[in-house]
């Protein structure tokens, strides 16, 4: 029997969905709660958001298992066990979603849906003259799997897409930029800057104030990287002295988005309770079951994070 601690972060409701899906791969799959204390004995954490210092406690631990496709929150434990591997989610099925919300936020900003929206309320059937979207520049930062799905598809539809990463990708069929320098120039010269980054020391509070001020005047932000790596207040500071036109989040540094919080009063920021891609465990627990598969005979599974680079 393989004992899994599992945390949805949550309040576990979703650990029968997982177990299930396990167990029509294997039978000897076995999950418990990881604040449980039978979950000392687990030899696989499947987590989101572990208690800190929690993980340390598994003796018998051999895999962590992050049920995202980001890791970022397992660092904030600084008691983390990081001789054990650690994996994270590589899903073509959200890399698909996900890109699909790119899409409809920003199609629906390009094709004045929010305008549209409100002269609704109004019964105002009027119009607006339509943008050129032949050729328009758009900076996709992060070029990963998601990053790449999504410059992938913008391609498709004729914009004019770069991939920045901070090191070269090799196989893509779009442009890429790699470096500090190329990063300032895209911000400069893109309309529409999408942020799919992983949450790294690198990457925090990347997009400060003073680089929502350096895209050209008109731009439009998306972010389903991290909320930690924007200056909330210095994009709501673009968006609100009319220097973007508006932004997509669906990640921000506090989750739930805070009732007080100045974004939820700005019409032209639009918010998703991170939802771009969810994890499914339908199309995810092949993967895991892979690599429990993997650690247990010995081999290396596949997406193992790299503590120092963080992702
Ligand atoms: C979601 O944000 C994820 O990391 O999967």
């Amino acid at each position: 029997m393989t004992l899994i601690a599992f945390h949805d972060g949550n309040d576990n409701s979703s650990i029968g969905d997982w177990h299930n899906c396990a167990l029509k791969f294997d039978k000897e799959m076995s999950f418990v709660p990881l604040t449980n204390k039978n979950a000392d004995q687990a030899e696989i954490a499947l987590v989101w958001h572990p208690p800190k210092g929690r993980l340390a406690e598994l003796k018998r631990l051999k895999l962590i298992c992050s049920l995202g496709q980001g890791v970022d929150h397992l660092w904030k434990d600084l008691n983390l066990p990081l001789s054990i591997p650690i994996i994270r989610l590589v899903d073509p099925n959200m890399s698909r979603v996900l890109s699909q919300w790119v899409l409809a936020v920003l199609l629906d900003f390009l094709r004045d849906g929010p305008f549209y929206r409100s002269k609704r309320e109004k019964r105002e059937f009027c119009k607006l003259s339509e943008r050129d979207t032949f050729g328009m520049k758009v900076a996709v930062y992060g070029i990963g799997a998601i990053g790449s799905a999504v410059a992938n598809n913008l391609e498709k539809l004729e914009f004019r897409v770069t991939g920045w990463a901070q090191t070269k990708k090799p196989k893509l069929l779009f442009r890429q930029e790699t470096g500090t320098g190329a990063f300032q120039r895209l911000i400069a010269t893109n309309f529409v800057h999408i942020c799919l980054l992983p949450l790294t020391t690198s990457t925090k509070k990347l997009f400060t104030k003073e680089i929502f001020m350096k895209m050209p005047k008109g731009a439009y932000f998306i972010n389903a990287g991290r909320g930690e790596q924007i200056d909330e207040a210095g994009l709501l500071d673009a968006v609100q002295t009319g220097h973007l036109s508006g932004a997509a989040l669906d990640v921000f540094c506090e989750e739930p988005l805070p009732n007080a919080h100045p974004f939820w009063n700005e019409q032209k920021i639009s918010i998703w309770p991170h939802v771009a891609a969810q994890t499914n465990p339908e199309t995810v627990i092949e993967q895991i079951m892979e690599s429990i598969y993997a650690i247990k005979s010995g081999r290396i599974p596949k997406n193992v994070v790299d503590p120092i680079r963080q992702y």
